[in-house]
């Protein structure tokens, strides 16, 4: 069969033959016990590029998600978190069983937190009630397609929580995504929280990594917690040095990602089975909503790969697909082609149906 679109996820990149040689030509020391340059610079890098004091290298989103959790907030604490967010889904109950804390959801429409679905949620401090102390947002916002959080949105939530006394964590998997498609700085996204998360190992393309940035008292308990994790790394450079080429380099690109989704978006919506809200595709994922009388997603997902489009199904009616670097430019016109195959392939009476 002819090309595979892979588009599960932005974390199955490949590194680049440029990014390989960085990596090979990085300069490695020991970051356990503070000496790695490369590591060094990256994290300074990140710093300067947030507008923070201080950052700090993490294997994963999920740690270094879990470690802000454990610098702001322990035992018998509440967060408050949209529900559909990474935190709340998709880290394995981390924050019950490594903080111990209790984790406070929030539905809304949009993934966008906003001081009224908050106004009533800080519980009084009384022996009764867990303590409330951080909230925790998402930008963009995986769960709801990659959408971005307005930053005076963001704003108005952190001044709301500041002056309740709450730290502010932002998850910025993707924030890289969200400056490249709203054009607002990544430090003032940054300015909104006391610490965020910034992924580069999704749209930015390195193998792994992540980094956690905030003012150096945080970053220094985090260091701490880190370690506790097991996340502390020795030779790190060579995973930092792909890292640093990534926001050299393939910040800017990720523009190409967010106009593929949207064709992609596009050329699906005009198919009868699925539906896709093409207003809604503001960076690099697309919901597919199946419709179909009597198909589900994951027999959708298996026909599309079938027809050589690999994505994942988010529920039993949908189907998530992210662009990102090794994703072709013509999957804009391929894929809905293929989505469409798919659709047809499968046995009447649904292919009679679609
Ligand atoms: C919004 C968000 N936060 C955090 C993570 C966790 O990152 P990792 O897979 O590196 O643990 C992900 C991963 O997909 C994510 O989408």
């Amino acid at each position: 069969m002819s090309a595979v679109y892979d588009l599960r996820s932005d974390t199955v990149t490949q590194p680049t033959p440029e990014m390989k040689r960085a990596m090979m030509e990085a300069p490695l020391g020991d970051d356990v016990l503070g000496d790695d340059p490369t590591v060094k610079r990256l994290e300074a890098l990140i710093a300067g590029l947030t507008g923070k004091e201080s950052g700090l290298f993490f294997p994963s989103g999920t740690q270094a998600n879990q470690t802000a959790i454990q610098v702001h907030a322990g035992r018998g604490h509440e967060v408050l978190l949209e529900r559909r967010s990474h935190i709340f889904n998709y880290e394995a109950g981390a924050p019950a069983a490594l903080a111990g804390v209790q984790l406070h959801p929030v539905d809304t429409a949009d993934g966008v937190l906003r001081p009224p679905d908050l106004e009533g949620r800080v519980r009084p401090l009384n022996e009764h009630f867990a303590q409330t102390r951080l909230v925790c947002l998402e930008n963009t916002h995986n769960g709801h397609g990659g959408r971005i959080y307005p930053i005076g949105d963001m704003e108005a939530l952190s001044r709301w929580a500041r002056e309740r006394g709450l730290a502010v964590h932002l998850d910025g998997a993707r924030l890289f995504n969200a400056v490249v498609a709203s054009g607002v700085a990544a430090r003032r996204w940054a300015a909104c929280a006391d610490t965020v998360s910034i992924c580069l190992s999704k749209g930015l393309g390195a193998p792994v990594g992540t980094c956690l940035v905030g003012d150096a008292e945080a970053i220094n308990r985090a260091r701490w917690v880190r370690k506790r994790l097991g996340g502390g790394m020795r030779q790190a450079g060579i995973l930092a040095a792909a890292g640093i080429h990534a926001l050299e380099r393939h910040v800017d690109r990720l523009a190409d990602d967010h106009a593929v989704a949207k064709e992609i978006a596009t050329g699906l919506s005009a198919l009868e089975g699925i539906e896709v809200d093409v207003e809604k595709v503001e960076t690099n994922i697309v919901l597919v909503r199946v419709v179909a009388p009597g198909l589900t997603a994951p027999d959708l997902v298996r026909a599309a790969e079938e027809n050589g489009v690999r994505s994942f199904d988010s529920s039993p009616t949908v189907i998530r697909l992210v662009t990102h670097l090794d994703v072709p430019r013509d999957a804009g016109r391929e894929v809905p082609r293929r989505f469409a195959e798919a659709l047809h392939s499968l046995p009447r009476p649904l292919g009679g149906r679609v």
